[in-house]
């Protein structure tokens, strides 16, 4: 089940990265011309052996309860992680915090985030960070561009309200956004957001690699499939199926609650196309633009790479809530599937699945 075991190992498996490939940086596998790495089948270490990227979705910052601007320290460190994509098939991630998406920022509008980028000197790569809710050059990505074992720091004020996009944006940066460096940035209104039951956290984005779906072993890296926009893998939180009971686990929730869901996609190139299946969007905000009046009663929403997406859903009746992009070869073939295990009452007079 995805709960606080799940992160525990995470955590544990990221804080080992440093010893974990003592001797083997500072080759020249670390160029930024993608051809030269474009089969690196196993020339690239991996910074970590993590047993797993996908984040946990409830991992997901406390609602705003201050009225005053606050100054937030938030510290994000690159790690290069060789983990599962699906059992028995490896493959190089970067992701900030070892983790896909990203860890959720939230702040108030009006608050000012002093920003840490954090590459540690195992990393092969040179990383950024690029965030729409920044006014500024890159969204900071000029001022947060650390080598391996840099740091650089920034500092800005979330001066307008909405979910949006971070993710490292150095020249390759389509390869190292689809390799799992995105996450999500949320800017509260002043007023805040209505309050939920519950809120779930995930992230969309495509895998491009030189194996076929299910073909075991280590997977490169695939510039060409990624240049004609052909992935191999299109995921929530970095794995195949992750958020659903075979892998692992359903989120949860109970009729009559109200749950928020937060979706970042990273692309870098495709757009989801965000449904509920066996329910409906009942408020959606597109482009997490939480400042405006949500859309009601939606049920596919367009999220476009680079951008977040917030909608609310009930639980009038127990079921099983199936998240998918309804460009539906992505699931039926590319490994894409969330799933939310609702419990509780059933209510014959909205559904009856046996009249
Ligand atoms: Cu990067
Ligand atoms: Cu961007």
């Amino acid at each position: 089940m995805l709960d606080s075991t799940r992160r525990r190992v995470l955590k544990a498996t990221g804080a080992g990265g440093a010893t974990a490939v003592a001797g083997c940086v500072g080759d020249e596998e670390s160029t930024n011309d993608p051809e030269s790495t474009s089969t690196n089948t196993d020339s690239r270490p991996a910074g970590t052996d993590a047993e797993r990227v996908a984040a946990d979705p409830t991992d997901v910052p406390d609602p705003v309860d201050w009225d005053d601007p606050r100054r937030h320290e938030v510290t994000l460190r690159t790690e290069e992680v060789r983990a599962e994509v699906e059992p028995g098939v490896t493959f190089d991630f970067m992701t900030f915090d070892g983790r896909i998406p990203g860890p959720m920022i939230r702040v108030r509008q009006g608050d000012t985030v002093a920003l840490t980028l954090e590459n540690p000197p195992e990393s092969n790569m040179p990383h950024n960070v690029d965030l729409h809710a920044v006014y500024g050059s890159g969204g900071g990505a000029i001022a947060t561009s650390a080598a391996p074992g840099e740091e650089a720091k920034m500092e800005f004020e979330a001066t307008y309200p909405g979910a949006y996009i971070y993710h490292c944006a150095v020249d390759n940066l389509d390869y190292h956004i689809s390799s799992g460096m995105f996450g999500m940035i949320l800017v509260e209104p002043e007023e805040g957001l209505p309050e939920v039951d519950r809120e779930f956290y995930l992230g969309q984005h495509e895998i491009y690699t030189d194996g076929a779906v299910g073909e075991g072993g280590k997977h490169g890296f695939n510039f060409q499939a990624m240049k004609h926009e052909d992935p191999t893998y299109v995921v929530f939180n970095g794995e195949k199926f992750a958020l659903t009971p075979d892998r692992d686990g359903a989120m949860q929730a109970e009729t009559g609650e109200t749950a928020r869901v937060y979706l970042a996609t990273g692309g870098p190139n495709l757009p989801s196309y965000f449904h509920p299946i066996g329910n409906v969007w009942s408020k959606a905000w597109p482009n997490g633009a939480v400042a405006g009046d949500p859309d009601r009663y939606a049920q596919t929403m367009t999220v476009p790479p680079g951008s977040c997406f917030v909608g609310e859903m009930e639980f009038p009746v127990a079921e099983t809530v199936k998240l998918v992009d309804h460009a539906l070869s992505r699931v039926a073939r590319k490994g894409l599937m969330a799933a939310i295990a609702v419990e509780g009452e059933d209510d014959p007079g909205v559904f009856d699945p046996d009249p």
